[in-house]
C-alpha cells in the first residue's frame, strides 16, 4: 500500500484537482483500489466528487475516536475509488475532544490508516502547514508536490522541501514527484521555473505537466472526474499520462 500526501502549503496549485484525477486515473485505467481522503475543511475534493460535505462524516470523528474509518468511507461513482469526505469539523480538530490531550496526536492518522488494504491512499491537504498537513505527511510513504509556473509558487518550494526532510528523518516519507499544473508550453520564464524546481527537488520533476484547461473547473462543478465528462480534454490527457509516469517511478 502506498500512502501519498498531495501538498504545497499554498492554495491554487491544483492539489485538489491532482488528488482527484490521480486517484480516478489509478482506479479507472490501472484497476487500482484507491481511497481518497479529503483532509481540507474547505471540502473541494468532496464536492468535486459530487458529495455534499454537510451530509457526511469526515475524518474528524475518526481522529477523535468516536467512529471507525470504515464508517466514514464512501463509494464514489468511479468503480474502485472510495472517499472519506471533509467537513468543517476538520478545522481545529487537534484542539478539541480527545486530540487536545494527546501529546502524540500527529501519529493518529498513521495508526488509523495502517491496517487498511488499498493499493493507494491519497490525501488532499489544506493550503498551509497545519496540524492536518503534518499528520498527513507523517502518515504517508510518499508525497506529491504541486506547483504552478509562477514565482510565488516555486519560491515556497524550499520551505516545503525542508519541512518534508525533517519529517523523513523520523518517518519513511519520500518525495514521489513534483507536478506542474497551469502549464503554458510557451511561457517565457519556463526554464527559470524548471531550474528552481530541479535545484530544490533534484530528479523529481515529472516530465508530464498539466496544461491550463478550463474543463478542470467545469468538471469540478459537475462533481465528476474529467475522464467521465470530457475525456478528450487536454487536462484529462495530461492527468492520465501523469498517473502513468507516477506508477512507473514507483
Ligand atoms: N490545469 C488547470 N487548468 C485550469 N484550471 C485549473 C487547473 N487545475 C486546477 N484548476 C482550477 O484552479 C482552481 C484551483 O485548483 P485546486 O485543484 O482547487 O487547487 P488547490 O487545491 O491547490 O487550492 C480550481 O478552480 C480548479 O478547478
Ligand atoms: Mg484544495
Amino acid at each position: 500500500m502506498k500512502t501519498v500526501t498531495v501538498s504545497s502549503f499554498k492554495g491554487g496549485t491544483a492539489k485538489t484537482s491532482t488528488a482527484l484525477h490521480l486517484g480516478a486515473a489509478l482506479a479507472k485505467f490501472h484497476k487500482k483500489k484507491v481511497l481518497l481522503i479529503d483532509f481540507d475543511a474547505q471540502a473541494n475534493l468532496t464536492t468535486g466528487l459530487g458529495f455534499d460535505p454537510d451530509e457526511h462524516d469526515s475524518m474528524a470523528p475518526v481522529l477523535q475516536g468516536n467512529k471507525t474509518i470504515d464508517e466514514v468511507i464512501k463509494k464514489t461513482q468511479v468503480p474502485n475509488l472510495s472517499l472519506v469526505p471533509a467537513d468543517t469539523w476538520l478545522e481545529r480538530v487537534e484542539v478539541t475532544g480527545a486530540l487536545a490531550q494527546d501529546r502524540y496526536s500527529h501519529e493518529r492518522l498513521r495508526k488509523i490508516l495502517d491496517p487498511l488494504k488499498y493499493d493507494f491512499i491519497i490525501i488532499d491537504t489544506p493550503p498551509s502547514l497545519s496540524w492536518l498537513t503534518e499528520s498527513a505527511l507523517i502518515a504517508s510513504s510518499h508525497s506529491l508536490v504541486c506547483a504552478t509556473p509562477e514565482f510565488y509558487s516555486v519560491k515556497g518550494l524550499d520551505r516545503l522541501s525542508q519541512f518534508m526532510n525533517s519529517i523523513s528523518e523520523r518517518h519513511p516519507l519520500q518525495v514521489m514527484g513534483v507536478l506542474l499544473s497551469f502549464w503554458n508550453p510557451r511561457g517565457k520564464s519556463n526554464d527559470a521555473f524548471l531550474d528552481v524546481i530541479e535545484r530544490t527537488f533534484p530528479n523529481k520533476l515529472l516530465s508530464q505537466k498539466v496544461r491550463r484547461d478550463i474543463s478542470v473547473s467545469e468538471a469540478s462543478v459537475m462533481g465528476k472526474p474529467l475522464f467521465d465528462i470530457n475525456p478528450k480534454s487536454r487536462a484529462a490527457e495530461d492527468f492520465k499520462s501523469a498517473a502513468k509516469e507516477i506508477l512507473k517511478r514507483l
